[in-house]
This record gives structure tokens, sequence and C-alpha cells, in this order.
């Protein structure tokens, strides 16, 4: 191991400590914390270890967070009520729907019923389109915390060839955005590749900074990176599960080799997704700071 540790875990506590003054201030202009409305459907083991994780955040720093889990089989029309009596509701900064959604509801449909200024999530096309415009509205969690990441360990991506593997709707796709806006943790040149890029090692071996992001476990190996690079793991892969919790973690990437030619890479778990989580955090309180002005 030679790549310094980019340790996700220590930057989120940071950032904890920075949300307390904001919190007080949403508190004692409105006399509330902020509310977070998480939507769980089914019970995908996954799903509930990512929802209990942002519970337990909210509890943990004093956001109100508003429990609906509800069974695999919840017709769409009893979610997209729910959904219009959360936009309503003045207690509610944040609706959060946990994808995946189960077979037969319609992801698309739902997340376009979500009021835009309520979704923190970035998920709606009108944040979706803000992002791509760089206008403000809600950034996407994951792909902010990697470039919240990346700033808070002073490694620029002005001017930098990050190479983002993975085309998804959550994570490539906004992140790839992110880093071509103006201006500080973007001015990036970017390439995203995917299942059918023809050569990935070729293109993986050109990245300053190198984003893993394809969900297969340990699929960049040592040989596709270059020597210095900045390594991203976003992989969450759950190998050899029992039971809830029991499964092991395992990233994108290859860890114990990357390590030894990369300069820096995120560890799986502690890198990415104690980000993620934090970013969910500073969306819930950017959203209740709007609703009041005080943003
Ligand atoms: N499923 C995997 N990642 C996410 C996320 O960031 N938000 C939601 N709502 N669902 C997810």
């Amino acid at each position: 191991m030679s790549a310094r540790l980019l340790d996700g875990k220590e930057v989120a506590r940071r950032m904890h400590a920075e949300f307390v003054p904001r919190l007080q201030a949403v508190a004692g202009r409105r006399g509330a914390p902020p509310g977070l409305a998480v939507v769980l459907l089914g019970d995908d083991p996954a799903s509930r270890s990512y929802v209990t994780g942002k519970r337990q955040d909210c509890a943990k720093i004093g956001i109100r967070a508003f429990d609906h889990d509800l069974p695999a089989d919840t017709p769409q029309d009893a979610l997209l009520q729910l959904i219009a009596k959360l936009n309503a509701d003045p207690e509610v900064d944040g609706v959060l729907v946990q994808l995946p959604l189960p077979r037969g509801i319609d992801e698309a449909r739902v997340l376009l019923a979500i009021d835009p200024d309520k979704d923190v999530d970035g998920f709606h096309p009108v944040n979706v389109g803000r992002l791509m415009l760089d206008q403000p509205g809600f950034r996407p969690c994951t792909p902010n915390g990697i470039v919240q990441l990346l700033l808070r360990h002073q490694i620029a991506t002005a001017g930098a060839h990050v190479v983002v593997v993975g085309r998804s709707h959550i994570v490539g796709k906004p992140l790839a955005n992110l880093l071509l806006n103006k201006g500080s943790g973007g001015d990036a040149t970017v390439t995203v590749c995917h299942s059918r890029t023809a050569d990935l090692a070729a293109m993986t071996r050109q990245a300053d900074i190198l984003v893993a992001a394809m969900g297969r476990p340990r699929a960049i190996t040592a040989p596709m990176v270059k020597p210095g690079a900045v390594v991203i793991d976003v992989g969450m892969n759950r190998i050899g599960q029992t039971a809830p919790g029991r499964a092991k973690l395992c990233g994108d990437v290859d860890f114990e080799p990357v390590s030894q030619v990369a300069s820096a890479i995120t560890p799986v778990p502690g890198g990415v997704g104690p980000m993620t989580r934090a970013m969910l955090l500073h969306n819930t309180i950017l959203s209740a700071e709007r609703r009041l002005g005080l943003a």
C-alpha cells in the first residue's frame, strides 16, 4: 500500500460539524428542524441497509426523518398519492424514494411526481436539467460527494483528465456533468466509459482521476491504472450475502494491487458511501434554508 487513503468517513464527520450552525439557524427561524421523508418499498436488503443508514444520520445530527415503509406490492397510485401529500407538507423539506423500485412501478413517473424543490436526491428531470445548465438546484448525492471528497483533499479537477467508468443516471452521467461545469470542483476533461467501450484499459490508463462506478466487483485492476492516478471507487457490491447487514462489501476496484500503483484511493467501505450520506444531509438542510430565504 503506497497510495494515500481518501477517508470519506473522516470528511463526512467534519461536514456534520459544519451542519450544526446551519441546523440551528433553520430551527431558530422556524421553530422546527429540517424534515426528510424517506420512502422505502419492499425489503431489498441493500436498499434497507442504505435507508437505515440515512435515517440514523438524520437522528444523529438533528434532522427529523419521516419513515414511510411500504410493502413491495404497493400500487403505483398509492405511492403517487403519498408523494403528493409529502410535497404539500410544510414540515417536509426533502422527499426521497429509495431506488430501485419493485417491478411494476414506473420509476420515471414516480421521480417526476416529486416536487423539484424537495428533490434532495437530484433525480427529477428539472434538477437534471439544472445540473446540465449549471443552474442552482439539487445535485445528486454520490457525484456531489465525490467532488467534495476531491476538493477537501486538495485534488485539483481543473484540467485533469477524469475517466468515469459507468453511465448510470445516479452516478456516471451526473458526475460527468458536475466535473464539466465551470469553477471549483469542475473544469475537468471528462471521458465516460461503459460496457460497450471498445478498449476499456486503454481509456482508464489515460486517467489522472479514475472513477469506477460500473457495479462489477474488482473490475479495475492494477494494469488499468496509470501510476500516480487518483482512484475513486463507487462500487458497493455485496459478496457472499447471507443475511441483511452480514454481507461483505466489495468495491469495483481491486484494492490491494491498485493501491500499489495509485497516488490516492478511496476504501470500500468508508470512502464514497459516507460522502453520499453527508450530501443528502446537506441537500435537506439546503432545501429548508431555501424555503426560509436563508440560502
Ligand atoms: N439507490 C442507490 N443509490 C440511491 C440514491 O442515492 N438515492 C436513492 N433514492 N436511491 C438510491
